[in-house]
């Protein structure tokens, strides 16, 4: 049986019969969003990845707001909510992988140049401290080389012969991955791997087009684009705004609470009836906002790489908004598709229309999970 309860207590929903004893096989993906943690337990059986539970609960009543509403909550109120999340859920598993916000982390895209007397990984190291804006000895590094063919000419080579190469570097902070590693062993869990949520997002969301597509995570607080070739991330970029800012905008606009206005924008969205033709003025800026930077994002990747990007996948919470896909292909002009962030699992036929509708908000679990079955 799955329940749902009304989102105005607390959204949250599980699937208490199909549990496993969750058993060694059984992992977590484990989502700590800014208004909202979800987990994502699967389960590997000959080369499927069998979804086991999932749940969802909203931050905002931890911290005295509002559902929906992004919150900043102590350490200690986010091991309650979890808490509460992997008992209604009934989550079993204890090998865990978690996400890590792309706002808290650092990734970038250099060119460095190839030292003969140097390995890359003493290359990449030293040409890092000149782009991560804290010392290097307080972050902990990963990185990415481009495939050679992938890189345009003068890329390559600068004008007196030096080589380069392409690296898509990645940083965290020590300090924000032992405040996840705490959290983590606090609810009794093993934690396996951490991973910035773009990377699970993109996992989720999209194959291995052979031509490069957009993914967009439309959260509460904040929009997260990367662009994704061959199945991998080319770059990235974070707007600082997202789905709360558009019930924040409804409720100052027409004088109405935050729980209202969310409300509002979840039954009527961008409606096309002349009735509600005020509410979606005031949604429509901040859209047109958000927009704006996805398409610049877009241009300087198809700018920088001789390559066209005709697609884009919208994923996230916010992407549950009504009329967001015909919006996004007015303001976009490519294919834009909501995505699927359960098709790469497997689950009992009864459960496609509810995870089809509501399970957006899901991409980064998942993909956590799949990458622990992996
Ligand atoms: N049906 C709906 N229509 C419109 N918006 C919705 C709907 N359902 C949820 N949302 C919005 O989605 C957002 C939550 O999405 P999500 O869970 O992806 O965010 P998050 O991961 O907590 O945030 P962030 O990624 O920014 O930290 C909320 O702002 C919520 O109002
Ligand atoms: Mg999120």
């Amino acid at each position: 049986m799955i329940y749902v309860m009304d989102f105005v207590a607390k959204t949250l929903f599980s699937l208490k019969k199909m549990l496993s004893s969750g058993s060694r096989q059984s992992v977590l993906g484990l989502d700590i969003g800014s208004s909202a943690v979800k987990v994502v337990q699967l389960r590997k059986e000959k080369e499927r990845a069998i979804l086991e539970t999932y749940g969802e609960i909203a931050l905002g009543p931890y911290g005295n707001v509002h559902i929906g509403q992004s919150v900043s909550l102590s350490n200690d109120k986010i091991v309650e909510a979890l808490k509460d999340l992997l008992r209604e859920a009934n989550v079993k598993a204890k090998r865990t992988a978690v996400s890590i916000p792309l706002k808290s982390s650092f990734i970038t895209v250099i060119n460095i140049p190839v030292l003969p007397d140097k390995n890359i990984s003493e290359m990449i190291q030293l040409e890092a401290r000149r782009y991560i804006p804290v010392p290097i000895s307080e972050v902990i590094i990963d990185w990415w080389i481009f495939p050679e063919e992938e890189i345009v000419e003068e890329e390559k080579e600068d004008k007196d012969g030096r080589k380069f190469m392409k690296v898509l570097l990645v940083a965290i902070h020590k300090d924000t991955i032992s405040t996840y590693k705490k959290i983590v062993s606090e609810l009794g869990l093993e934690l396996e791997n951490f991973e910035i949520e773009s990377f699970s997002m993109i996992r989720s969301s999209v194959g291995r087009d052979a031509s490069p597509v957009a993914v967009v995570d439309f959260g509460a607080s904040a929009t997260n684009v990367a662009i994704v070739d061959l199945g991998t991330m080319r770059s990235s970029y974070s707007v600082n705004k997202g789905s709360q800012d558009l019930t924040l905008a409804l409720s100052s606009s027409l004088g109405v609470d935050f729980k209202r206005a969310e409300e509002m924008k979840r039954e009527i969205g961008l409606s096309d009836l002349p009735e509600h033709k005020e509410i979606v003025s005031i949604m429509e800026p901040i859209l047109e906002y958000v927009f704006t930077e996805i398409k610049s994002v877009i241009m300087d990747y198809q700018k920088k790489n001789k390559q066209s990007v005709n697609h884009v996948f919208i994923t996230g919470g916010g992407a549950l908004l009504k009329g967001l896909i015909d919006f996004s292909v007015k303001h976009l002009a490519v294919e834009v598709t909501m995505t699927d962030p359960f098709l790469k699992t497997e689950y009992p036929a009864f459960l496609g229309g509810v995870l089809r509708k509501t399970g957006l908000s899901f991409s980064v679990a998942i993909g956590l999970a799949l990458r622990e079955l992996q």
